[in-house]
């Protein structure tokens, strides 16, 4: 089950309580990108999109006007002939979009309509603001669809005044309802049954990628239709660098293998990094390192509850690492060395995107879900260790919702011995 149309209603109402006066407001679900020849990339749903409508299908929009002839929402969905219909499958129809999305089915029309009817609504409805998801990463990143409508659209009524969306969105997005954790919930249980498969399939000599692969195989036979994010497997010296994916490396006896991964259910994503040696059995020095990261991670997440800063437990993760480094023998009197060991962040907020709405620096809340994933990189050792749990913030502190993945030293070897 999706997301309840209830819930969904009170989103988009949300959002229109929030705009002016002669508004309109458009997102669109947008389209599969070119890969090369007659080939597409796998189609992404817009996150803002389906948050507020339930729907994950390609070259959708959803329209919000608040006029003086009222409040309206409209859907606009795809709209392709029978014939296309046998060669690219069934389609979703005004029947099958109302029951997801609550909108009612007078109000679905076709997406060929849509400028016709925004202009229609233009001229003789006195609007004066356009709504659009502008959020941009970077002053170099490519347009995003909703930038290059809202851009468009602008230029054919210069007039109009537009307003980012976005933040909006975002602050909606950050707090989470029971039955958006309870995706993550299953998001993560997908992701741990696919790390166990792994551990019992580790042997050294193996590709980084044929480990993954029973991630992989049982991701798939539990369901799991998309992951949240490219896997990271990560054996030896790969480990030490944060973004490495090529996972194609052989492994041996002796390494560690450093897994960042996660599935995704219903688009809300489980984000999960477990280190384990491939061969079953930490070495004296693995296991000094791996308990370091390991109590700072409990350390942090303890400290997980309503009021607290970002910047207090990345300053909390960074002064445990420094200490922790130190005791290993990694860096003298020098605190800002530990850099040379920790180079990113505490975490981040998780949801339908991995790297969730909310920037780096918020104050936590009820309801959020961050990642807790602190980490030692010493390549000179040829060892990364990372250890990552996903957080819920509750009333009165946290729940670790990802506790079930095992992450203690004994549990890993018995596990992985039998
Ligand atoms: N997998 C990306 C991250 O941990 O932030
Ligand atoms: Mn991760
Ligand atoms: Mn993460």
């Amino acid at each position: 089950m999706g997301i309840n149309v209830a819930t969904l209603q009170e989103r988009r109402q949300k959002i229109i309580d929030q705009l002016a006066e002669g508004s309109m407001a458009v997102i669109l679900s947008g389209n599969p990108i070119t890969r090369t020849g007659d080939q597409f990339h796998d189609f992404v749903v817009w996150r803002n999109f389906f948050y507020l409508t339930n729907i994950d299908r390609a070259n959708f929009a959803l329209v919000l006007i608040k006029s003086t002839v009222g409040v309206r929402e409209w859907l606009f969905i795809d709209e392709v002939s029978e014939r296309e219909e046998k060669w690219s499958g069934h389609r979703m129809k005004q029947p099958e979009a109302s029951a997801l999305s609550g909108i009612k089915e007078a109000d679905i029309y076709g997406m060929a309509d849509l400028n016709k009817q925004l202009g229609s609504v233009m001229m003789n409805e006195g609007i004066k603001h356009g709504y659009f998801d502008l959020e941009r990463l970077s002053y170099n990143q490519l347009d995003t669809e909703q930038l290059v409508f809202a851009k468009a659209f602008q230029a054919q009524y210069p007039f109009l005044k537009l307003h980012n969306l976005y933040g909006t969105l975002a602050n909606m997005r950050q707090v989470k309802s029971v039955e958006e954790v309870a995706h993550i919930r299953t998001a993560i249980e997908k992701t741990r049954v696919g790390i166990e498969a792994m551990m019992k399939a580790s042997q050294p000599g193996l590709f980084e990628y044929e480990i993954e692969a029973h991630y992989d195989f049982h991701a798939k036979l539990g369901g799991v239709k998309e992951k949240a994010f490219h896997t990271i497997a990560a054996a030896g010296a790969n480990a030490t660098i944060l973004h490495y994916d090529t996972n194609d490396s052989q492994t041996k006896a002796g390494d560690l293998i450093l897994f960042d991964l996660g599935c995704a259910w219903h688009h809300y994503a489980a984000d999960i990094s477990r280190t384990f040696p491939v061969n079953g059995q930490f070495t004296p020095r693995q296991k000094a390192i791996y308990q370091s990261v390991l109590d700072v991670e409990k350390a942090v997440i303890e400290k997980v509850k309503p009021g607290v800063k970002m910047s207090e437990l990345n300053q909390l993760a960074r002064d445990l690492l420094t200490r922790k480094c130190r005791e290993l023998g990694l860096i003298g009197d020098d605190d800002d060395d530990v850099l040379n060991y920790y180079y990113h962040s505490i975490g981040h907020s998780l949801g339908l995107d991995t790297h969730d709405v909310g920037g780096r620096e918020y104050v936590l809340e009820p309801g959020m879900v961050i990642t807790i994933e602190p980490g030692l990189y010493i390549s000179e050792e040829s060892i990364g260790v990372r250890i990552e749990d996903d957080i819920l913030v509750t009333e009165d502190g946290h729940e670790n919702l990802s506790i079930a993945i095992m992450k203690e030293i004994e549990e890993i070897e018995a596990f992985m011995a039998k």
